[in-house]
């Protein structure tokens, strides 16, 4: 009962990840089973074949027969010569089939692999931002090189079933054609095989799940470790790391070695179990058949063929079964990135006229107290608005609720009465740009980097912004100019001279509101300052969101928020605010000066 639901819940895995090319596997496995039934018909031809040179009685047993009826119908003369064309005339259909299946398999897998990677790749950027901001790096990599691969190989194992399944069939009929009895044992004998080894096979599935997890562990930590390279080195935790690497590497050398053992020994014991029928069957045969010759040594053969194709099923059960985990984590993740997606109820355009409003707005994440609580803060059209406040206090979330990365849990965010949500997600990035205080750069060209995908980003657009971020002086002063290349993650720049580039990404798109969150923070006095002054030149045209640690940055701010523990706890203009003594304002001023 068990193995039956367990072969049920494996058919629907394949379903549900080779559905789509169920008719080329079907194809595939017809081919296949052609070329092991051309082959049996081939190896039979022998019985005939020897009765005629042994000069012997005519061969009588069913197959024999047919191919006598064969030729009669296609009145060909039946003797050695045509019977030898016949026969070489089959292997050479046969190898026709197998490479045409081959070549299907092939196509299969190929097919298979594009599409799983493409839609990884496209489920993930389809993703919200909570579900890929918990993802571990080198996890996505991992599923595109090692687990499409491994999931794919199950194509090439399943197309390897049909064939071995085909000759199992063709072979048994050719035992079943000269001995039922013989045919009988080798059947019951199949069968007690199969299931007394079971249990490896699921043995092997589950020490392949531990495989399957040590593998993405491995890529997490070289990921993790290489964007983290510059404190190791400068910590010297080489040794350290690598202890931290060699003993996972340790981990999954003994995961290895177990699924070899758990092979090798049901090929082991398997063996064992055919040497011991062979020589049963042999003693069987010695005693009871008064077999011909011919007859015999096909039984012989066809007995061989069945018993290397029931160790060639075998071993494609171990493989099938060690790569099945992979399959499954590469199906759980479309499961959870699927379930994870963006979703965007906006019909309307981006339209900014008067005022950008949070009406009582709580964020709270998965763990933990209210991010955010009660949160009322308007922004008219052109201000520059600052928000201030100690670490932790909401500073970023209110961001990302502006970005629609994340929902409020309660209340809402209205653009001119619109709730955000209404106005449709692609416009709304569009207009609102954003830059943070970890910029990210490709290894490309700083031209590149400022296009940044967006086609419709000309050069002057490029130009213009790269003098409003104040680095087009800095750019032309280049050899390379703006084809220089910045390395990776822009390495070969300054912290300021990136962050002046990234700056220029979001000013070349031309947005209507600009949320800076800390983007100034980690500069010296002269780079602060030469942001500042593109900040201050977009005063008026572009609607500003500052967070900052600085209070300089914000003085000429409209207005300032003041945030602590989620809440919103003073607003005012800075001026204003500055002048009253006991406000916070007035106390981070004084801390700062
Ligand atoms: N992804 C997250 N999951 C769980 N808690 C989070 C997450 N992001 C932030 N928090 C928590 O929410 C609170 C507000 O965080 P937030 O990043 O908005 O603070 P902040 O004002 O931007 O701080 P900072 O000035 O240090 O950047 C903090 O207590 C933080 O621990
Ligand atoms: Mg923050």
């Amino acid at each position: 009962m068990n193995a039956i639901r367990k072969i049920g819940n494996l058919f629907s895995l394949f379903r549900q990840a080779f559905g789509e090319y169920a008719w080329s596997i079907a194809l595939m496995a017809a081919l296949n089973f052609l070329s092991g039934l051309l082959e049996g018909i081939g190896v039979t031809a022998i019985i005939p074949l020897f009765s005629f040179i042994g000069g012997a009685t005519k061969a009588n047993d069913t197959i024999s027969l047919a191919i006598a009826e064969l030729f009669r119908f296609l009145h060909l003369p039946y003797t050695a010569k045509f019977l030898l064309f016949f026969m070489v005339a089959l292997f050479l259909s046969k190898a026709v089939f197998l490479f045409f299946s081959q070549q299907i398999t092939a196509k299969i897998m190929a097919d298979f692999e594009e599409r799983t990677r493409s839609m990884l790749l496209r489920i993930t950027f389809a993703a919200r931002w909570p579900f890929l901001s918990s993802q571990k790096v080198g996890h996505l990599d991992q599923m595109l090189t090692t687990e499409v691969v491994a999931s794919s190989s199950i194509l090439y194992y399943l197309s390897g079933a049909a064939l071995v399944s085909a000759n199992l069939i063709i072979y048994s009929i050719l035992v079943l054609n000269i001995s039922t009895i013989i045919a009988l044992l080798a059947f019951i004998s199949g069968a007690c095989i199969f299931f007394v080894f079971l249990p490896l096979l699921t043995k092997t599935k589950i020490v392949s799940i531990d495989m399957v997890r040590e593998n993405k562990r491995l890529a997490h930590f070289a990921n993790e470790h290489t964007i983290g390279a510059k404190t190791i080195k400068a910590m010297h935790l080489e040794n350290q790391t690598l202890e931290r690497g060699v003993t996972l590497l340790s981990l999954m050398r003994g995961l290895y070695l177990k699924t070899a053992f758990l092979r090798n020994i049901s090929a082991s014991l398997l063996h064992l179990a055919s040497v011991f029928f062979v020589i049963g069957l042999f003693a069987f045969l010695y005693k009871t058949s008064a077999f011909e010759f011919a007859s015999f040594a096909v039984v012989v053969y066809a007995l061989n063929k069945v018993i290397t194709n029931v160790q060639y099923a075998q071993n494609h059960a171990h493989t099938i079964s060690s790569q099945i985990p992979y399959l499954q984590s590469v199906l759980s993740y479309r499961k959870e990135a699927e379930t994870a997606a963006e979703r965007d109820a906006g019909v309307l355009p981006f339209a900014f006229g008067k005022e950008l409003l949070f009406r009582d707005v709580d964020f709270t994440y998965q763990r933990g107290e209210p991010a955010l609580s009660s949160i009322l803060l308007s922004i008219k059209k052109g201000e520059m608005v600052g928000l201030i406040g100690p670490s932790g206090s909401g500073k970023t979330t209110i961001v990302d609720l502006l970005l629609r990365l994340i929902e409020p849990e309660k209340g809402e965010i209205v653009l001119d009465g619109t709730p955000i949500s209404h106005v449709r997600l692609k416009d709304w990035r569009a207009r609102v740009g954003y830059m943070s205080q970890d910029v990210f750069l490709l290894n490309d060209t700083i031209e590149n980097n400022i296009r940044f995908y967006s086609a419709s980003v000309t050069k002057s657009d490029i130009e213009n912004a790269a003098h409003a971020a104040n680095i087009l002086a800095f750019i032309q002063s280049l050899p390379d100019g703006f084809k220089t290349m910045v390395g990776e993650r822009g390495v070969f720049l300054s912290v300021g001279q990136r962050q002046r580039i990234a700056l220029s990404r979001v000013l070349a798109r031309k947005p209507d509101v600009l949320i800076l969150d800390e983007a100034t923070s980690s500069l010296d006095t002269e780079s602060e300052t030469l942001i500042h002054e593109s900040i201050e030149r977009l005063h008026g045209e572009v609607t500003l969101i500052v967070i900052a640690h600085r209070l300089s940055t914000i003085m000429n701010a409209d207005k300032v928020f003041v945030l602590e523990k989620g809440k919103i706890v003073e607003e005012g203009k800075p001026g204003v605010l500055l002048k009253q003594e006991d406000s916070r304002f007035a106390k981070f001023y004084k801390q700062q000066s």
